[in-house]
C-alpha cells in the first residue's frame, strides 16, 4: 500500500484537477462508490479534496477516468473497446491480436526492431525519479521493459484496465505503478515525471484531440525535459507512399468496402481501428503555438506493410535490412521527417 500513499504527491483529480488524498479500505464513502461497485471489491482509493469524487484502486491499478464514461469521445471509446476486447486478448498462438496485425515476427526483423526500440533511449534521462509511460500497453518486450531500468517508478497508464494488468504481471508492483486515464486529460500534477513517453498511439487519438493530448504530455513533465512520442507518419511520409503505391490502393478499396458493408458500431471488430496521423507541418505549427520545441528522428524509415511485402530472404531481405538501418543511422533527420515512423521529441 506504501507506493498509493507516495502517489499523492503527483496526482490530481482529472475532473476538479484538486490534489487526490489516499483513504484506506474502511474509510471508503459509500455514497461515492462507482455504480455496481461494492467495498469488498476494492483495496484502498483516492478522495479530491473537497471530498466529492472517489477514486478506487482494483487489483492494484488505480482508476483515474472519471466514472461519467459518457464524458470520452466516441473514437476513444471505440479504441478502447478495440484494446479491452480484442488488441490485449490472446490469439491461438499466445500473441496478442495487436501484435498479430502489426508486428512482423521473423528473426532478422525482430532484431531489426529491437535496435530502432533503442533509439528512444539517448533522450531519455539516464536516471530519474518517474517515467511517464502513457498509453503504455502490456509493455511485453524486453527492450521496451529496460527503458525504465534507470527510473525509480515507470507510471504505467492506460485506457485498457486489460493492458494494465498484462503491464503489472510483466513489470511487477516493485518498479511500476499503473493507472487507468485517458491521454487528453492525464491525472497528474504540473511538472512532476522526468521524463514522459507515448508510443505508438497518439494516432489513435482523435484528431482533435491530439494538440489537447501533446499541451497535457508537455504539461506534467518537467521543465527542460523531454517528451518523447512515437508516431506513424503514414501518408504524410513521400518514401512510403513511393514504395508501398501498390499496396495502398489495395488497402483503400478494402478500406471502403468495410465502410460500405459494416457496421459503425463494429468496424474495430474487422481492423477499423480509428486512426488519423498529422503531418510534420501541422506538428510544427503546434510547437510554435504553445512555444516548445519540437525535432523529428528516425524510429523506423520503413512501414510493417514494406516488411511484410517485400523483406524476403530469398529476395536478400537480411541485405537490404542492414542498408536501411545503415541509412536511418546515417540520415536520421531526415528519416525521421520523411520516413514511416518518427521520434517526435518535444521539450
Ligand atoms: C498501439 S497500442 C501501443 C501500446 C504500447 N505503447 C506499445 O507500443 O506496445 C495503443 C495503446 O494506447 C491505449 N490508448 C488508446 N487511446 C488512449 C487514450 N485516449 N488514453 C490512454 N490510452 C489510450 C490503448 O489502450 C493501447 O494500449
Amino acid at each position: 500500500m506504501t507506493q498509493f500513499s507516495r502517489l499523492t504527491e503527483i496526482l490530481r483529480c482529472p475532473i476538479t484537477h484538486q490534489p487526490l488524498v489516499f483513504v484506506a479500505t474502511n474509510d471508503i464513502p459509500e455514497q461515492l462508490l462507482p455504480p455496481g461497485l461494492k467495498k469488498s471489491d476494492i483495496s484502498a482509493g483516492y478522495l479530491n479534496s473537497s471530498k466529492t469524487y472517489f477514486y478506487p484502486i482494483i487489483e492494484g491499478i488505480v482508476c483515474l477516468l472519471p466514472a461519467e464514461q459518457s464524458k470520452l469521445h466516441d473514437n476513444v471509446k471505440m479504441v478502447q473497446a478495440f484494446y479491452e476486447n480484442y488488441g490485449w486478448k490472446r490469439d491461438e498462438g499466445g500473441r496478442f491480436h495487436d501484435s498479430s496485425l502489426f508486428i512482423e515476427k521473423r528473426k532478422g526483423i525482430e532484431e531489426y526492431n529491437k535496435v530502432c526500440t533503442n533509439r528512444i533511449k539517448p533522450f531519455l534521462k539516464p536516471q530519474g525519479k518517474y517515467l511517464l509511460d502513457v498509453a503504455s500497453g502490456p509493455v511485453f518486450q524486453a527492450e521496451n521493459q529496460a527503458l525504465s531500468n534507470h527510473f525509480e517508478t515507470r507510471i504505467c497508464m492506460d485506457i485498457s484496465l486489460r493492458a494494465l494488468a498484462e503491464a503489472r504481471q510483466n513489470l511487477g508492483d516493485e518498479k511500476a505503478v499503473f493507472i487507468q486515464a485517458d491521454i487528453s486529460n492525464l491525472p497528474l500534477q504540473d511538472a512532476v515525471c522526468d521524463n514522459v513517453m507515448s508510443i505508438h498511439t497518439l494516432y489513435h487519438v482523435p484528431k482533435d484531440l491530439q494538440e489537447k493530448a501533446i499541451t497535457e504530455l508537455h504539461r506534467v513533465c518537467q521543465a527542460n525535459e523531454n517528451v518523447i512520442i512515437l508516431y506513424n507518419w503514414a501518408w504524410h511520409s513521400w518514401l512510403m507512399n513511393v514504395l508501398l503505391l501498390p499496396v495502398r490502393v489495395i488497402k483503400a478499396i478494402k478500406r471502403i468496402f468495410r465502410y460500405i458493408t459494416v457496421k459503425p458500431s463494429e468496424r474495430w471488430l474487422s481492423g477499423g481501428l480509428y486512426f488519423y496521423p498529422h503531418s510534420p507541418s501541422w506538428f510544427k505549427n503546434i510547437a510554435n503555438k504553445h512555444q516548445l520545441k519540437i525535432s523529428f528522428h528516425v524510429l523506423t524509415a520503413i512501414h510493417q506493410d514494406f516488411v511484410k511485402y517485400y523483406i524476403h530472404d530469398k529476395w536478400g531481405g537480411a541485405r537490404v535490412l542492414r542498408f536501411i538501418q545503415h541509412a536511418e543511422e546515417k540520415y536520421p533527420r531526415y528519416l525521421g521527417r520523411h520516413g514511416a515512423f518518427a521520434i517526435l521529441v518535444i521539450s
